[in-house]
């Protein structure tokens, strides 16, 4: 068996098998960090326990803005996030979950008439699909047809990550959204962890060092991303902290557009207003980790993030001012101190 096909293989056994709920994961990692926030706990009532007792995600963030969506979630296991979003998305959206082990598709499906009835729904707006995010075709996701692609702490155990990304790319619809968690070493990771199995299963071995993961990012097309969050890990295991050594792990949230985007920001004199029209974000929206928008207040914005507002579903919710015609230079890209123990913001400013 070549390698790509242990690994894979590997994960699956570890998802399938040797782990049945949250609680019997041996590490800290798979926990979510940031906690739901307020306004989306309602929804998470309406999931059937089962399900929520296998959510291995490292994150619970989600975007805005979902109604009529149509959402692919990378690594759905057994559909947390899918059937949150089901919620969300109203009855003329629709998710498609795609994960490849058998045992967390099977939780996944056996819930979908449960789901329906409680939402409301007359027929299910979710589907999920057996298959390797690896190579979305064999799962029939066609080039551009996609709104939103979420995954949370899934692409970590991928053993070819290039693949993912340039598959994202390729069904993400122009102006759609790619938002994910995952996690991110502050260094590349050792041959030996990359190939042991629980330290794999537990989303560490097979974590990218973060510029690695901007050099792949740049690579498929997403010329500029940005860090939602990102909290640094405490692995709670001290066998595990033993083999991971020096070695640093964040749980990060990244967010990226297909759209018009340049390597690093250039700066034409744009300036975006906020309207205070999002829903759940009526005072204001925070794009990434230093942009902070509030209603009605100017905020100077490089030609890449007037794209990111522009060409994207949020731009009824923005005014902005400035057209392409004038290149003032590079646009100040020193972020802002952040929140966060390691700030890699991709090219942006
Ligand atoms: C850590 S769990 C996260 C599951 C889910 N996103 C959640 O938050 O509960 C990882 C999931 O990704 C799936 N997975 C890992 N590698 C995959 C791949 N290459 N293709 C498809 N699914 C994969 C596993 O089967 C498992 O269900």
């Amino acid at each position: 068996m070549n390698k790509i096909a242990q690994i894979q293989k590997d994960v699956q056994e570890y998802y399938g098998q040797t782990i049945q709920k949250t609680d019997d994961l041996k590490s800290k990692v798979c926990c979510p960090v940031d906690s739901l926030p307020n306004e989306l706990k309602p929804f998470l009532k309406n999931i059937h326990e089962e399900v929520q007792e296998r959510f291995y995600g490292c994150a619970s963030s989600i975007p805005p803005l979902l109604e009529g969506l149509t959402i692919l979630d990378l690594g759905s296991g057994t559909g947390r996030d899918c059937y949150l979003f089901s919620q969300l998305v109203g009855a003329q959206g629709k998710i498609i979950g795609v994960d490849m082990t058998d045992e967390q598709l099977a939780i996944a499906n056996k819930y979908i008439p449960y789901h329906m009835e409680r939402f409301g729904y007359s027929e299910t707006n979710v589907d999920f699909r057996k298959g390797c995010i690896e190579d979305l075709k064999s799962v029939d996701i066609e080039d551009n047809s996609i709104d939103l692609i979420f995954s949370n702490c899934v692409l970590n155990l991928s053993p070819d990550k290039e693949k993912v990304f340039s598959e994202i790319f390729r069904v993400l619809k122009p102006g759609g959204e790619l938002y994910f968690s995952d996690v991110y070493a502050g260094r590349r990771i050792p041959k030996h962890l990359q190939t042991d199995p629980v330290v794999v299963g537990e989303c560490l071995g097979g974590a990218l060092y973060l510029e690695d993961f901007r050099r792949i990012m740049q690579k498929v097309g997403f010329l500029d991303f940005r860090t939602v969050s990102q909290t640094r890990l405490d692995l709670g295991n001290p066998e595990i902290e033993e083999k991971a050594g020096m070695i640093d792990f964040y749980s990060t949230v990244f967010r990226s557009f297909k759209c018009n985007l340049e390597d690093i920001c250039e700066n034409f004199g744009h300036v975006a207003y906020y309207n205070g029209t999002i829903p759940g974000h009526l005072h204001e929206f925070e794009l990434d980790d230093h942009h902070l928008f509030r209603k009605g207040m100017p905020v100077p914005i490089c030609g890449n993030t007037t794209n990111m507002l522009s060409e994207t579903r949020y731009k009824e919710h923005f005014k902005i001012v400035g057209d392409f015609s004038t290149h003032y230079g590079p646009f100040d890209c020193t972020p802002e101190p952040t929140k966060n123990d390691y700030d890699n913001s991709g090219a942006c400013c």
